[in-house]
């Protein structure tokens, strides 16, 4: 006991890729299951578990502790001639555990390289790129329940996953520390997803015809650097916004007044419409108010310039969904955490 390190009135600049400021009345960082039951034992009210703060807008100071999973490893857990099932600490770096599958051999998260965050953040909002989710590869997790210390280990079906979804984000939203995730990887006969229109088009630019799952991780690398900022640069926290659904009706109506609206249809016979479409429509890629912006490359990402504040990029969000809902009659929802 006792290595635990509370600061008080910490800046969390560094911990969120908006890179915008705002203090913790705590905060805390653990790397071990014993470390959290630790700073759990001191009684201090938790204001939430933070991963890599890279699905986060801190609109003001945080009253209460902040966490941080720094719980890492990677293990394998089990295999077979085809499989291996592979666990991660909910504080491991998503983008190099990515890496190390890759160079293993393990394929089935590569369309999944370079998304920021942590292996523990992953199955929170069922990350997802490039016709891959979490959920296709999601094996269990264990988590600790904050209130009782208890641990606990989640099947796919516990965890409910949905489009950027999952029961973590609903009726268990704060309760949970995720400490360990588990995939369920393969070794042979990969199954890859090529069929993406941006994936399909790198793969001609890089003369690929038969990719393997590097190939595949370097493909979207490379897509996903061209489009989307690099938090390091540009403060953002990825596609700020949900891709909305609409019913059948209301599309035929979307569609009659905008012909070329793109679209995809859902398993439900709905129709999934690109925010960063809608949003682009609307004339906000590429304008700024203060520091706040719109991304130049992509209407969907939200950045800071520099000195922006949450609330200035709650505000310029704000105006975008009324922008949107007045255009369109589509109400967007945020995909990033508000605090
Ligand atoms: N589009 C525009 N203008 C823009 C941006 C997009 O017209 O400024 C339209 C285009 O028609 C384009 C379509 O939107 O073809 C889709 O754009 P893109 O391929 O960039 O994907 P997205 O729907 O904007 C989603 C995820 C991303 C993920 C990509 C690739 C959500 C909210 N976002 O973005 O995830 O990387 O697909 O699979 O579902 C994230 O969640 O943070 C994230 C980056």
């Amino acid at each position: 006991m006792g290595a635990v390190r509370i600061l008080e009135n910490q800046s969390l600049r560094a911990y969120n890729t908006f890179g915008v400021e705002a203090k913790a009345q705590w905060f805390a960082a653990f790397n071990s299951v014993d470390a959290l039951r630790e700073i759990l034992s001191q009684k201090r009210p938790l204001a939430f578990i933070l991963g890599g703060g890279s699905n986060l807008l801190l609109t003001r100071d945080v009253p209460g502790l902040v966490a941080k999973n720094e719980i890492t490893g990677i293990q394998v857990e089990s295999e077979t001639a085809d499989s291996v099932i592979v666990s991660a600490g909910g504080g491991a770096v998503w983008h190099p555990f990515v890496q190390w599958c890759v160079a293993k051999g393990y394929g089935g998260i590569e369309n999944l390289s370079l998304i920021p965050g942590t292996v523990g953040a992953a199955p929170i909002q069922n990350i997802g790129a490039y016709g891959v989710e979490i959920k296709d590869v999601f094996e269990y997790l264990e988590a600790m329940e904050l209130s009782t210390g208890e641990i606990r280990t989640f099947r796919a079906e516990d965890c409910r996953f949905g489009y950027r979804d999952s029961v973590f984000k609903q009726e268990l939203k704060g309760q949970y520390c995720i400490l360990k995730v588990a995939f369920r990887l393969s070794k042979t006969q990969h199954r890859l997803h090529t069929d993406y229109g941006a994936i399909r088009e790198m793969l001609l630019e890089m003369e690929v015809p038969h990719p393997d799952i590097a190939n595949m991780s370097e493909v979207v690398i490379r897509i996903r650097t061209s489009k989307l900022p690099d938090p390091a640069q540009l403060g953002n926290a990825g596609s700020f916004f949900k891709n909305p659904e609409v019913d059948a009706t209301h599309f035929a109506s979307l569609q009659e007044t905008f012909p070329n609206i793109p679209h995809f249809p859902t398993s439900e016979g709905r129709q999934k419409i690109p925010a960063g479409w809608l949003i682009e429509q609307c004339g906000w890629k590429g304008k700024r108010s203060g520091d706040a912006g719109c991304y130049e490359k992509q209407a969907l990402v939200l950045v800071n310039y520099g000195q922006a504040s949450g609330e200035e990029i709650l505000e310029l969000a704000k105006a975008i969904i009324a922008s949107v809902e007045m255009k369109f009659g589509i109400a967007l929802t945020p995909e990033v955490n508000l605090i």
